[in-house]
């Protein structure tokens, strides 16, 4: 099943496959599309990946891989028979190992079958510039650096990358306007919490800024209406593509 690219990623961060699937029936009818990461994957593994799809939802698998090729491109090979629509690695791990990442996925999607989308990370939401200085110790800074990641990641032949919604535009301007922006780190206006996320971005903002696909969870997942937090997100990002090609065609 394909991602919708009118509505967000949701991030579903619970902690077993039961309350995912009870928290699912709070959301408007589907498809949706879903972003499991490593904690319920770890626990409900393949089985809760064909209960979502079974459903018609679309799944981006968020496992961000990072280990040598070979590893990388082995498992990769058995994520991609698991029928979901998007992957990913850890940019840091290298060309060669998003190289290997790929080739994992062209190897393992079955016959006829179309494979996952290959995102690579750059530098996590959660990084501030004083971590990426004094923890990593990259001197060229936090935006130098996801911007090499990005290109690294274009010629390493992936689909795009996972970025803050701020790093969107130049990531675009530097790959292509085709490469792929994921953007978690989303806080409607509405919400004053950051949570642990540092570099954020209201919904509007993220799309003006070129980001094709917004991750959201908690501000969906902690949401008194859980209904309304997201048909409200999927309001802003319909309003906004509007503006925009209204402005594209007669603007400026
Ligand atoms: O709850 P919140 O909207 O902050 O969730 C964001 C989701 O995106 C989480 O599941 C987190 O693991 C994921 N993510 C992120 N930053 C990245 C990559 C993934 O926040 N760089």
């Amino acid at each position: 099943m394909k991602l919708n690219p009118q509505l967000p990623i949701i991030a579903l961060d619970f902690a077993s496959d039961k309350e995912i699937l009870q928290f699912m029936r709070l959301l408007p009818e589907g498809p949706h599309n879903i972003k499991i990461g490593m904690e319920v994957f770890y626990l409900g593994g393949p089985q809760l990946l064909e209960t979502i799809s079974s459903q018609g939802h679309a799944i981006f698998l968020d496992l961000k891989l990072h280990d040598i090729p070979n590893t990388v491109m082995r498992s990769m090979r058995i994520l991609a028979q698991l029928g979901v629509a998007m992957v990913n690695v850890h940019a840091a791990g290298g060309r060669k190992m998003m190289e290997a990442a790929k080739e994992g996925l062209i190897q393992g999607t079955p016959a006829g079958g179309k494979e996952p989308l290959l995102i690579a990370v750059t530098q996590l939401t959660s990084t501030t510039k004083q971590q990426v200085k004094e923890e990593q110790l990259i001197s060229v800074g936090l935006e130098a650096s996801t911007l090499h990641y990005a290109s690294l990641s274009h010629q390493a032949g992936l689909d795009g990358v996972v970025c803050s919604p701020h790093e969107a535009k130049a990531i675009k301007n530097i790959t292509h306007a085709d490469f792929l922006t994921v953007t978690p780190g989303i806080r409607p206006k509405t919400i004053t919490s950051q949570d642990d996320q540092h570099r954020i971005a209201d919904v509007e903002t993220a799309i003006l800024n070129q980001s094709d696909w917004l991750v959201v969870g908690r501000p969906i997942t902690q949401a008194t209406d859980p209904k309304a937090a997201y048909l409200d997100i999927v309001e802003k990002m319909a309003q906004t593509k509007k503006s925009i090609c209204i402005g594209g065609i007669y603007g400026n």
